[in-house]
């Protein structure tokens, strides 16, 4: 199986604000301008390609896995950040993180309003 996701596109009210809110958050390069996308690498080769509209923005869900080490500089930055942040997709259990699989994970928003989530197993790990 060689089909990989290669790239895909993340709406943004200020692009500049939510790529640059994605690589300093999770610890990303910087953004890389790319015609009308302001381009976030991830480590898995994957573009996160941020484009901005004044339309209305469906929400997406964008999860990502990481070390135990990163879930704590990660999370840091959200707690420093003074961000909301949720044990749970439904944003019931506020200030919580969760331990599934045996790990840790935790939900926060980014500045569009997407749902993001870092975990250290995959789902069902
Ligand atoms: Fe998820």
């Amino acid at each position: 199986m060689a089909v990989k996701l290669n790239h895909t596109i993340v709406h943004a009210r200020d692009q500049r604000a939510s790529a640059t809110f994605f690589a300093e958050v999770f610890g990303f390069p910087a953004p890389v301008r790319f015609g009308p996308f302001l381009d976030v690498e991830v480590a898995n080769e994957v573009t996160l390609a941020f484009l901005e509209t004044d339309q209305a923005i469906d929400v997406q869900h964008y999860a990502f896995l990481v070390s135990e080490p990163e879930f704590d500089e990660i999370f840091g930055r959200v707690q420093a950040r003074g961000l909301d942040y949720w044990a749970d997709p439904a944003h019931r259990r506020r200030g919580e993180i969760n331990h599934n699989d045996g790990g840790r994970g935790v939900y926060f928003n980014d500045p569009a309003g997407h749902y993001l989530e870092i975990i250290t197993r995959p789902y069902g790990g």
